[in-house]
């Protein structure tokens, strides 16, 4: 089974800026273990393609642990900016800094160990064991799930089938190139074992796929069914001084967004209350941002203004240090449709 796969792997391994290709693997060739941390790390909730560029940058910036380990909070947060899941960036800093206090800045290269990690749970530990140190350990993520429903033909719905699904994966991992084949088995969740319409015709797969023989494979996997997302309301203050300055702020580390640059805004509830962080005549716009959060719709509504008087909250930050990327992406919407309004001559 494993043979199968491993040989469309070798044929058919997506390109990525963190992964050695088989035929270099095959030479000797092994992957940096920060790369494979930092790349599953950005690859959690997030698609690989919105994750390459990202993960260039980073790179760019920081290229080794003890660099990352050495950054300031708020340019890692910055950069972060747009990916989403921000607990993760600032576990980014915690595990960084962790690895070159207690290990010398060298990944461990134990299950167990990395487990000990700050923000690495089995997922990830399971993902650098196997891709950085070829360690027999089995990567269950959705596309593992999905492929091994179908493989098995498994209709119990997720998240209840978990622990059964482990278990067939774990059956199925080879001893002997681990981590190409993790890496070939979200590949082929990826781009033939597709959620809608998956591509059995093509699949290496397709010979031993119980899914498959029983005409089950698009329906799978069941899942129960989410509850509705609730939406919530609240105010967003876009001011700018004379001198062009912004109005912002840094969120607290703890909750939602946390760590980010931000314009102050009311709570988000099931209803709002104005509360400017100055006294100034606030101009509402028309356009409200619109986002969704993990268990949250948002509704965002603008105001902006010029403030001359001291704010009770945020501080100013100069029109040459403020950039718009560094903003996560609600408050990037809330910006593109202020600043039009904002022009500072
Ligand atoms: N998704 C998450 N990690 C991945 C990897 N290493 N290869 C392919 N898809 C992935």
């Amino acid at each position: 089974m494993s043979r199968i796969l491993l040989e469309w792997y070798d044929r058919n391994a997506r390109v990525m800026p963190w992964r050695v290709s088989p035929v270099d693997r095959a030479d000797g060739i092994k992957p940096d273990p920060y790369r494979i941390w930092m790349s599953e790390v950005m690859l959690q909730q997030t698609t690989v393609a919105a994750v390459r560029d990202y993960f260039r940058r980073f790179i760019d910036h920081w290229p080794t642990v003890t660099d990352l380990a050495n950054a300031q909070d708020a340019d890692v947060m910055a950069e972060w900016a747009g990916l989403g899941y921000y607990a993760r960036a600032r576990n980014l800093l915690k595990c960084a800094r962790h690895v070159v206090e207690h290990h010398g800045g060298v990944f461990p290269n134990t299950h167990d160990a990395l487990l000990t990690l700050p923000g690495v749970g089995p997922y990830t530990a399971a993902a650098i064991s196997s891709i950085a140190f070829d360690l027999p350990e089995t990567v269950v993520d959705g596309n593992v799930e999905r492929v091994i429903s179908r493989l098995c033909d498994i209709h119990t719905p997720l998240p209840t089938s978990k622990p059964e699904l482990t278990a067939l994966a774990k059956s199925l991992t080879p001893t002997e190139r681990a981590g190409d084949y993790a890496q070939a088995i979200m590949d082929l969740g990826a781009t033939i074992c597709t959620p809608k319409s998956p591509a059995c015709g093509i699949c290496p797969w397709r010979e031993p796929c119980l899914g498959r023989a029983r005409g089950t494979a698009a329906d799978l996997p069941k899942k129960i069914a989410k509850k509705p997302k609730p939406t919530r309301v609240g105010i967003v203050y876009i001011a700018r001084r004379e001198d062009g300055a912004w109005l912002m702020e840094t969120r607290p580390d703890k909750g939602l967004l946390g760590g980010m640059l931000a314009f102050p805004t009311t709570e988000w509830g099931e209803t709002t209350d104005d509360h400017p962080p100055a006294s100034a005549e606030w101009t509402e716009l028309e356009s409200e941002a619109l986002h969704t959060f993990t268990h949250f719709h948002l509704r965002l509504r603008i105001q902006t203004a010029w403030i001359d008087s001291t704010p009770t909250r945020g501080d100013f930050l100069s029109a040459s240090d403020f950039s718009p990327t560094a903003l996560p992406t609600v408050f990037r919407k809330a910006f593109d449709l202020a600043h039009e309004t904002m022009r500072h001559n």
